[in-house]
C-alpha cells in the first residue's frame, strides 16, 4: 500500500509547512506532496493557494510578494496556537530537510494565469540540479501541462504525473506528450474502466484526496498505485485491522 502525505502530514500540522513535512518523515510516510510556485522575487515557496489569505495572518497574492513578505506571515496560527509562528517554507529548505531522509517528494508546480511558467520550472529545476537530488527521489506532478513540458525538458529524468480532477477523453495524447509516468486524479470522479485501461497503458495511478481507507478499499484491486492523503495515519491503522 503506497500512500503520499498530502501537503505533508495536513490533518496533524499546517499544510505545507515544515512542520507538516517532519512529522511524514517521524510517522514513515514514504511520499509527502507539496505545492510551490514562485515569489515575486523568483524563489519557489511552498503554499497550494494562489492567495495566503488561507493559511496565514496576511492577505495577497503569493506570486506578487517577495519572499521576505511571505515569510514575515504565520502560517501556522490558522490552524492551531501549538503552530504559532511557523513560516511559508522555501523549496529549498523542503528539498534539504527530505534529503537525507528515506522519503520521497511528490513536487506540485502550481500556476495560476498569468504566472510565468517557463521562469517557475526553469528556477526549481536549477535547485533540484544544484541540490543534487537523486531522480528517484522525486516526482512532478502538475495540472498544468505546458508546464509538464518545460520540466521534461529541463530534467528530463525526473518522472511526471498529470493532474486531473476528472480524466479527460484526450488524456492518452497528453499523457504521451509529457511521457508521464503517472496519472493522478480525484479518486471521486476515477472508474474502475479507466483505472484498468491506464494500468494496461503503462501507467501508474495515484488518487487524491481521499481521507478514510474504506472510501477507496476496492481501489486497490483495479490497480491503483498510491493514495495521496491528509490522513496517512488512518492507511496505517486500517493496514493493522
Ligand atoms: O497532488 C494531488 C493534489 O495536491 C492536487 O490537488 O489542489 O490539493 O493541489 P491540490
Ligand atoms: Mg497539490
Amino acid at each position: 500500500m503506497k500512500i503520499t502525505a498530502h501537503r505533508g502530514l495536513s490533518s496533524q500540522a499546517p499544510e505545507n509547512t515544515m512542520s507538516a513535512f517532519l512529522k511524514a518523515i517521524e510517522f514513515g510516510v514514504p511520499w509527502i506532496e507539496l505545492d510551490t510556485q514562485l515569489s515575486s522575487d523568483g524563489i519557489p515557496v511552498v503554499i497550494h493557494d494562489q492567495t495566503v489569505n488561507r493559511c496565514t495572518n496576511g492577505s495577497g497574492i503569493v506570486t506578487q510578494m517577495s519572499l521576505a513578505d511571505l515569510q514575515s506571515l504565520d502560517a501556522g496560527l490558522w490552524f492551531s496556537d501549538t503552530f504559532r509562528g511557523e513560516k511559508i517554507p522555501t523549496l529549498e529548505s523542503v528539498l534539504s530537510l527530505t534529503k537525507n531522509h528515506s522519503i520521497a517528494i511528490n513536487i506540485e508546480l502550481k500556476t495560476s494565469p498569468g504566472d510565468d511558467v517557463p521562469t517557475l520550472c526553469e528556477t526549481v529545476a536549477q535547485l533540484i540540479i544544484d541540490k543534487q537530488f537523486n531522480p528517484e527521489q522525486l516526482l512532478f506532478s502538475s495540472f498544468d501541462t505546458r508546464a509538464l513540458i518545460e520540466i521534461k525538458r529541463h530534467l528530463p529524468t525526473i518522472r511526471r504525473g498529470h493532474l486531473w480532477q476528472e480524466i479527460p477523453e484526450d488524456a492518452e495524447a497528453t499523457l504521451h506528450e509529457i511521457d508521464a509516468f503517472s496519472v493522478h486524479c480525484d479518486y471521486r470522479f476515477l472508474t474502475k474502466p479507466q483505472a484498468r485501461r491506464l494500468k494496461a497503458q503503462g501507467y501508474e495511478i495515484y488518487c487524491y484526496t481521499p481521507n478514510f481507507p474504506a472510501l477507496v478499499k476496492s481501489y486497490w484491486n483495479w490497480g491503483v498505485d498510491m493514495m495521496i492523503t491528509d490522513t496517512p495515519q488512518s492507511y496505517l491503522e486500517a493496514k493493522q485491522d
